[in-house]
């Protein structure tokens, strides 16, 4: 198999808002995010996958898009755009576009002329559907309303689908006009160099609205191979769709090369493990560390030969890991780390992740930002519920959790800003804090340059191959990878209890540890010894 770029990479997300902000207004922008590139260089990373910054009335921070060929004057300008990518470039950094197409902006010019006149050219471009005995089309809600996802339009006396809020409107798949002006936008961000796209909720283009299919349509997978072959057919680019419904299987269809789709999705089986299977955002379980496992290694198994795993814990939608599986230790944020690095796939940082950043509470409904949590606040106070008792299932998924500003060091604005910040910095960076752990020998930060290079120079954990560990232990996950006569072990005590056991598959002896998340493991291998979220890579012999 050709080998490319981003099978040896790590890629790190930015949530540009919160990243670096350089004119002091409180946001962060692209000049803040040049002002950092010596750090993600040294950090080690291959790609940056920027959350969006085109032009945007910032009902979503920026995944409601107005304009997709201009930068939001709040980021910057398409000069500064121009820089960002020159002078990641400079450093062997990739540069990957958000690329939201799903929906726009309700103020993007083709919804506006295509609600102004039902004959406008862009009409089509959106999904109209005359009323049903005077009421909606049919029953399908908007996530982030809480209500239908249908509004009703005076003029034509149509409704128009918003799945998201009332401000991002759903684009229609179905309009081969709508695609070729998809697909000319890209190609215009591709040739401004740009090496990869990640592509928003791209489960839900082509939806089968009138079958309340918002998932999976008939003509997704033509869709995206048409896509494919319309843009970066012929780059060496890298394509990561976001799929909330995918399984292993179908996370093997969108990426297995034979079908000319994407490189790889985010499958987002593993977060599951500690929540109740079809409940609300807010309603979760004690981790069950075995289904988290098997979801991990379904993934694998799925994709050993054909197809691509990305691999990731957090982004700008989920909490932040440390806190959900690991209780804010910094040896969990080391032990997360070791687990995913090792496995087979891309590895994907969200910002922060590397110096072991937690998730930050809200007190109360005012400071929060989350579109999707104040509609939630909303429809929970209207069912009687206190303002307390809302807060406190808000902040379980309130998405701000993860969106605090990055924290670069241990001053009141942390660096990040002259300004007020747009969201409050997180209590703790006086202690987790850039400034702190760049250059010490046993940060959560040094933890990730190492797993990164370490990925970077050992073709076993680009290609090898993937073997389970089973019968262990619940606590602990672990597995192999192989390649030739090379064989590493990858272990995890994933509880706060230490534990002493031997592998059930116990033919294996200790060549060397490579990167352990205690000074000196007790380990030896097969014979266990793990201290509370100890992990280890280690060669075997
Ligand atoms: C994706 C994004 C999320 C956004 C939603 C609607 O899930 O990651 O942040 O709110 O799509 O665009």
């Amino acid at each position: 198999m050709r080998q490319h770029w981003w099978q040896s990479a790590v890629v790190y997300q930015i949530y540009p808002r919160s990243f670096q902000d350089s004119d002091g207004d409180g946001i962060g922008d692209l000049n803040g995010i040049i002002s950092r590139l010596d750090y993600l260089q040294q950090l080690g990373i291959g790609a940056i996958w920027l959350s969006p910054v085109y032009r945007s009335p910032s009902a979503d921070n920026g995944y409601d898009i107005a304009d997709y060929q201009a930068i939001d004057p709040l980021f910057g300008t398409m000069a500064d755009m121009d820089r960002l990518i020159l002078e990641a470039g400079k450093r062997g950094i990739r540069l990957i576009m958000d690329l939201v197409v799903n929906h726009t902006s309700d103020e993007h010019p083709w919804f506006v002329a295509a609600r102004q006149d039902p004959n406008a050219e862009t009409r089509d471009y959106y999904i109209w559907a005359d009323p049903v005995d005077g009421h909606e089309p049919n029953a399908l809600t908007s996530g982030f309303t809480g209500g239908s996802a249908w509004e009703f339009d005076e003029r034509s006396g149509q409704y128009f689908l918003h799945l998201f809020s009332r401000q991002q409107i759903d684009l229609n798949w179905a309009s081969p006009a709508l695609r070729q002006a998809v697909y000319q936008m890209m190609n215009f961000w591709i040739d401004r160099g740009i090496a990869g796209f990640r592509l928003d909720v791209v489960d839900m283009i082509g939806k089968d609205w009138c079958h309340n299919g918002v998932v999976n349509g008939p003509h997704l997978h033509e869709y995206l191979h048409e896509m494919n072959r319309k843009t970066w057919r012929d780059r060496d680019f890298l394509t990561v769709g976001e799929a909330w419904s995918a399984d292993p299987e179908l996370a093997r269809g969108y990426s297995d090369p034979q079908n000319q789709e994407l490189s790889m999705i985010f499958q987002f089986g593993f977060t599951w493990a500690d929540r109740v299977l079809g409940g609300a955002k807010w309603e979760t379980q004690p981790l069950d560390i075995v289904a988290l496992k098997q979801a991990l290694f379904e993934n694998q198994w799925a994709m050993a030969s054909a197809g691509w795993p990305s691999l990731f814990w957090s982004n700008h939608d989920l909490p932040r890991a440390v806190t959900r599986y690991g209780q804010n230790c910094p040896v969990a944020a080391k032990m997360l780390a070791i687990v995913l690095h090792g496995l087979r796939g891309t590895p994907f940082i969200y910002q922060g992740e590397e110096l072991g950043m937690t998730s930050a509470m809200s007190e109360t409904i005012e400071t929060v930002d989350d579109v999707e949590a104040r509609a939630i606040y909303r429809q929970l106070r209207k069912r009687g519920e206190s303002a307390g008792q809302a807060m406190a299932k808000l902040n379980v998924f309130n998405r701000d959790q993860a969106r605090t500003p990055m924290q670069w060091d241990a001053t009141p604005k942390a660096g990040f800003t002259t300004g007020t910040p747009w969201l409050a910095i997180n209590a703790d960076h006086t202690q987790v804090n850039a400034a702190a752990e760049v250059g010490a020998a046993d940060s959560v930060w040094a933890t990730y340059r190492q797993l990164i290079a370490l990925r970077r120079h050992s073709p076993i954990l680009q290609t090898g191959t993937f073997g389970a560990l089973e019968g262990d232990p619940e606590q602990i996950i672990a597995y192999t990878r192989s390649l030739g006569e090379e064989r590493w072990l990858i272990v995890a005590n994933f509880a706060e209890t230490p534990i002493s056991t031997t592998l059930a598959s116990p033919a294996m002896h200790l060549d060397r540890y490579l990167i352990s998340n205690y000074a000196l493991p007790e380990s030896e291998v097969p014979t266990l010894r793990l201290r509370p979220y100890e992990a280890f890579i280690a060669r075997l012999k």
